[in-house]
């Protein structure tokens, strides 16, 4: 029994630590068969608690197949950059870059195989022989910034957990929870352009301020259903059963989950529609549009993606951030002037200094911030 007496956090964290912070070859801190754990998620005195049965979280993590990260990259030869075409990771090593496609291969090829992506007589081309677009690589680059834009700015969901391409991909080109455009009553198209989940009514007798219909609230209820059943979790994982509405008394799951609210949004809307355009006819929807994400997407029926596991932190070139857990961006100009500090004229100072200028990795800008979850204020319009 895991009890955090002063701060729900604390417990949330000690269960991040026995449940979900383990690498593949830490497994064993899993196996305790039979064994229930129970954690405190609510304030004390609410009696909020979730409770874990082991057997099942070890069977699931084991599920997840997670590839073993591969060896850090070594040093990488002095001079710039030799790629044609990197537009996008032009900004870590040659041994970092090369590292990052063996990656790629296993995370979303699934095959290990260079050809899903690339025309291997000319790895820099974007089209085959016959300039036939290879929209494969076209949306892979589009998704390396949309990896890097999910970990730069969305730490208040992703933490340093955060995602790689495996988190959606899991060895397979397609991820799970894929949608298209329904009809205009599609619960998923809250994650796409429309607003508004409140319908609970904040005064006592009826007034018309709170105008929700039926409808409306059968559509609040369809969501709410579609992230229990994407995270595996139960309706109190975010919510005090008795106060739905209430913030104030809800499990901090919840501001995290609103946060990911926004952020789907925001990948469904900036990253992944835009792609229309490149994406061969087969992989549209009956209305034409390309394929979207939700939560099921990363969490595939976990309360957390591959249930914590640190993938991230082991590939820079996914981090669009500066650091992670304290440790810098290896930026090619530091790596270079690494290898090569003698390599330089003297004549040519000035030129010589400039690789060492470490630059940033790229990040986009950042999203409209979120409103901080309302006290409980008005209810929103559906549409
Ligand atoms: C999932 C798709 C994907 C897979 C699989 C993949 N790559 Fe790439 N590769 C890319 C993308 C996208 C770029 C361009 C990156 C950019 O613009 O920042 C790229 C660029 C490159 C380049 C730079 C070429 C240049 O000069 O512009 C090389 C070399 C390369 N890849 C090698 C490989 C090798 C070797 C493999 C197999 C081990 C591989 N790639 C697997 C997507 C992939
Ligand atoms: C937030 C989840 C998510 C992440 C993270 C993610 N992807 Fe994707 N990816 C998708 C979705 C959704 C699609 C659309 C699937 C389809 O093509 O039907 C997709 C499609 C693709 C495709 C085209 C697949 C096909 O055959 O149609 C490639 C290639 C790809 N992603 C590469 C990557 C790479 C490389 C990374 C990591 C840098 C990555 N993705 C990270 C969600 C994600
Ligand atoms: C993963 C976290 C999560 C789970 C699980 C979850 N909810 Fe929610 N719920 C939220 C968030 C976040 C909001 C606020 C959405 C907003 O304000 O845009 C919300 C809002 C609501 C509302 C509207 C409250 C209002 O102010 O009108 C109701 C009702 C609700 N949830 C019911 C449920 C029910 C019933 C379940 C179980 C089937 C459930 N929720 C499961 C996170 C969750
Ligand atoms: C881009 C991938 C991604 C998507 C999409 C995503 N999440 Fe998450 N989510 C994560 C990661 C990574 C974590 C783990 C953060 C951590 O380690 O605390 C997480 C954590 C959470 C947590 C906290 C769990 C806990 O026990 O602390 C909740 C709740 C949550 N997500 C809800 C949602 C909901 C609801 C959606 C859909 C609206 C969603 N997520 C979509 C990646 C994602």
């Amino acid at each position: 029994m895991i009890r955090a007496t002063a701060r729900p956090l604390a417990g949330l964290a000690l269960a991040a630590l026995a449940l979900a912070g383990c690498k593949g070859n830490e497994k064993t801190q899993l196996a305790q068969w039979g064994v229930k754990e129970t954690v405190q998620s609510g304030e004390r005195g609410t009696g909020m608690e979730q409770v874990y049965d082991m057997d099942d979280v070890n069977v699931r993590y084991a599920a997840t197949n997670i590839p073993t990260s591969l060896p850090p990259a070594g040093t990488s030869p002095p001079g710039p950059l030799p790629w044609k075409n990197v537009q996008v990771l032009n900004d870590i090593s040659v041994a970092e870059f090369n590292r990052t496609m063996v990656a790629f291969s296993t995370w979303v090829a699934g095959t290990g195989n260079c050809a899903y992506c690339h025309n291997v007589a000319n790895f820099s081309a974007d089209t085959l022989n016959d300039g036939t677009p290879i929209y494969t690589k076209l949306v892979a680059r589009r998704m390396i910034q949309m990896t890097r834009h999910i970990n730069g700015q969305y730490s208040a969901h992703v933490k340093n957990t955060g995602v790689t391409c495996y988190t959606c991909h899991r060895g397979k080109p397609l991820p799970n929870g894929l949608w298209f455009y329904g009809d205009q009553d599609d619960y998923l198209r809250h994650y796409l352009d429309r607003d508004g989940a409140r319908v609970i009514s904040q005064t006592e007798g009826p007034t018309n301020a709170n105008r929700s219909s039926v409808k409306q609230t059968e559509y609040t209820y369809a969501l709410m259903i579609s992230m229990s059943k994407s995270l595996n979790v139960n309706c109190t994982y975010c919510h005090n059963s008795r106060a739905f509405s209430r913030w104030e008394q809800s499990p901090p799951a919840r501001v995290t989950a609103y946060h990911g609210i926004y952020m789907v949004r925001d990948l469904n809307q900036n990253y992944l529609s835009p792609l229309r355009p490149v994406y061969p006819a087969v992989r549209l929807g009956p209305m034409g549009d390309a394929p979207k994400a939700q939560c099921l997407t990363c969490h595939n029926n976990a309360y957390k993606p591959l249930y914590g596991a640190q993938m991230t932190k082991d590939y820079p070139a996914v981090w669009g951030r500066s650091e992670w857990n304290g440790v810098p961006f290896p930026a090619f100009g530091a790596a270079i002037a690494a290898t090569a500090p003698e390599a330089a004229p003297a004549a040519d100072s000035a030129a010589a200094a400039a690789p060492a200028a470490a630059p940033t990795p790229a990040v986009d800008a950042p999203p409209p911030a979120p409103a901080a979850p309302q006290g409980n204020a008005q209810p929103r319009t559906n549409r």
